[in-house]
């Protein structure tokens, strides 16, 4: 077993009581914030003990963020500490996004602050345009510029656009993950 964390002489002696058990263990000092000590926490477990077969990333924090107080380098130093960037990291940051906007309209309603999360589907612009991938119910820049206007006009918490793609996701996420990763397999496949 290998355990991490910054605080060596804690994690020394948690390292101490484990092995008083019976079982191995490996005590590294790391910060998970920096890549190349994560990277060397996993060499050295790999070449300790040549594989990983499970990894706990219990490593996260919440501390007290006021949203009218916050910074752009707190949330980014919580947003790397508690986001593993992997799969899909382009869906995870969005979700996040909404998250973060969700808790700023609650707590800056006060203030007469309004917010709306605004969700295209896939819409025609140069970037998106510039890629190969599959883009079901793409609507044209003309369009979703109508649907982002009536949104700023009407405030809804949530919009979404177009009214197919809602349908999708929305009908995705009522059916089993076993048959929903099968329908967005095929999609994705087009
Ligand atoms: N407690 C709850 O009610 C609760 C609820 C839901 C989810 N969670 C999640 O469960 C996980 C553990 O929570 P907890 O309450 O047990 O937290 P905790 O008591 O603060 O423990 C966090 C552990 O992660 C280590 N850690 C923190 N930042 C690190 C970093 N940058 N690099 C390496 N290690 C780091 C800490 O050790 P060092 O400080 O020595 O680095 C500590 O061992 C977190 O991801 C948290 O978000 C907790």
């Amino acid at each position: 077993m290998v355990i991490t964390a910054r605080r060596a002489p804690e994690l020394a002696a948690l390292a101490k009581d484990i092995r008083a058990t019976g079982s191995a263990c490996t005590d590294i000092a790391a910060d998970a914030l920096d890549p190349q000590a994560a990277a060397d926490v996993v060499a050295c477990a790999v070449a300790e003990y040549g594989r990983i077969d499970v990894a706990l990333l219990n490593a996260g924090q919440g501390p007290d963020m006021a949203m009218d107080d916050v910074s752009v380098t707190d949330v980014s130093r919580i947003m790397a500490l508690n986001y593993i960037p992997r799969q899909g990291p382009y869906s995870a940051a969005k979700a996040a996004a909404r998250t973060l906007i969700d808790a700023a309209r609650v707590e800056l309603a006060p203030k007469g602050i309004r917010f709306t999360s605004i969700h295209p589907g896939f819409v025609a612009t140069d970037r998106v345009n510039a890629d190969n991938l599959p883009k079901p119910f793409q609507v044209s820049t003309e369009r979703a510029a109508r649907c982002v206007i009536r949104a700023l006009e009407r405030e809804p918490a949530q919009a979404y656009f177009p009214w197919a793609t809602t349908a999708l996701v929305r009908t995705l996420s009522a059916l089993p993950a076993s048959v929903s990763s099968v329908v967005l397999r095929s999609l994705a496949s087009r």
